[in-house]
């Protein structure tokens, strides 16, 4: 069987290894690069353009080219009956996203988004603590993301990275989208958002660098998210507040823990050493593998792609025209 990779960046070869080390796919590379330096040459072979990559006959794709380029790579991947893995964010715009779910419905087609810290041990602890309703009745709850964009690829030139160009679909809100799925994950729909989105740091860079982002649940939590470009160290957190207690992770401990309101003191369910980063692509890969084997809905389908893209642009937009933005379903 073929698997079909749009875009040979970072999170493309990422893909391809993985694919490489759990699978028996033959690997089709669609990239512009003159001279691609290949992984395996045995099992990958480079095309030049997406049509070329079809002749192969995949079974399913790879959307890891530019953000705002996914839509329509996608729409012409599905139209050829591909299942798709897509990189997020869906794009940087709600244009075609309507027409793409309706090919994915008319082909029943898997899809899945690559968002993958659904697949962090510690956020999926998180959410079945959360199912478990261990601390109650959810209040509140602050993330933030905050890494240092030019250690991101340290041999390329940052300022010309997707991440950098709103054009290319990049921003803070839409380059660090993790933390708006996952908080949708976690609590359901949006209803309102408002939010200060802009480059307020030195980096040389012209798309936005911070958002701060007041969000509104349709079930009343409130939830704070702080994205940034220009953290160092690089953070990652969460902390819920319930009724019965409150719920804490962060990236630099990486254990969850609970504070107990009864017994006042903090328990750790979940303590992950030795953290291997990769281990999340190869769990996310490994369900998408699945799902299109059994024809399975997967837990992050195109659905709630356009969703959290929702969320995001209305986030963007918010700052922009200065003023809380309802969110339709
Ligand atoms: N889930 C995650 O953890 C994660 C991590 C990183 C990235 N991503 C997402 O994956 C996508 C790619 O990110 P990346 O870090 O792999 O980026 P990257 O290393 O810059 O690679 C992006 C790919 O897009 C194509 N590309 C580059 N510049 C372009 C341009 N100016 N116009 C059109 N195409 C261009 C290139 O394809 P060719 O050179 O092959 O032609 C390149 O390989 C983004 O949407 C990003 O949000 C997700």
């Amino acid at each position: 069987m073929n698997a079909l990779v749009i875009g040979y960046g970072s999170i493309g070869k990422r893909h391809i290894q993985n694919l490489l080390s759990i699978s028996d796919y033959e690997i089709i590379i669609c990239t512009k690069q003159k001279k691609p330096k290949s992984i395996n040459k045995k099992r990958c072979t480079f095309v030049k353009t997406l049509q070329e990559g079809l002749l192969h006959n995949p079974t399913i794709a790879f959307v890891t080219n530019v953000s705002s380029e996914h839509t329509q790579t996608s729409m012409l991947l599905t139209n050829a009956g591909c299942h798709v893995f897509i990189e997020k964010p869906l794009s940087n715009s709600l244009k075609n996203t309507g027409k793409l779910l309706d090919i994915v419905k008319r082909e029943k087609l898997v899809t899945l988004m690559g968002c993958n810290l659904r697949f962090h041990s510690c956020i999926k602890k998180i959410k079945l603590l959360l199912e478990q309703k261990t601390i109650g009745k959810i209040i509140s709850v602050k993330s933030e993301c905050g890494t240092y964009l030019p250690e991101w690829h340290p041999e390329e030139n940052y300022s010309k990275s997707y991440a950098a160009r709103d054009d290319l679909g990049g921003g803070v809100v839409l380059t660090c989208i993790h933390e708006l799925d996952y908080l949708y994950w976690f609590f359901g729909e949006i209803k309102e958002v408002f939010s200060i989105t802009g480059k307020f740091s030195d980096l040389k860079i012209k798309s936005s660098d911070l958002s701060a982002i007041i969000l509104k649940f349709k079930n009343n939590i409130i939830g704070e998210v702080h994205l940034d470009y220009f953290q160092r160290p690089e953070f990652r957190s969460c902390k819920i507040i319930g009724t019965k207690g409150t719920i804490y992770w962060d990236s630099v401990n990486n254990e969850v823990k609970i504070f107990d309101i009864k017994k006042k003191k903090w328990i750790i369910p979940l303590k992950v050493k030795n953290y291997d980063k990769n281990k999340q692509y190869l769990d996310e890969l490994l369900h998408f593998l699945k799902c299109v084997k059994k024809k399975e809905k997967s837990i992050n389908d195109l659905t709630q792609g356009i969703e959290t893209l929702k969320i995001a642009l209305s986030t963007i937009k918010s700052s922009k025209e200065k003023k809380l933005i309802k969110i339709n379903s």
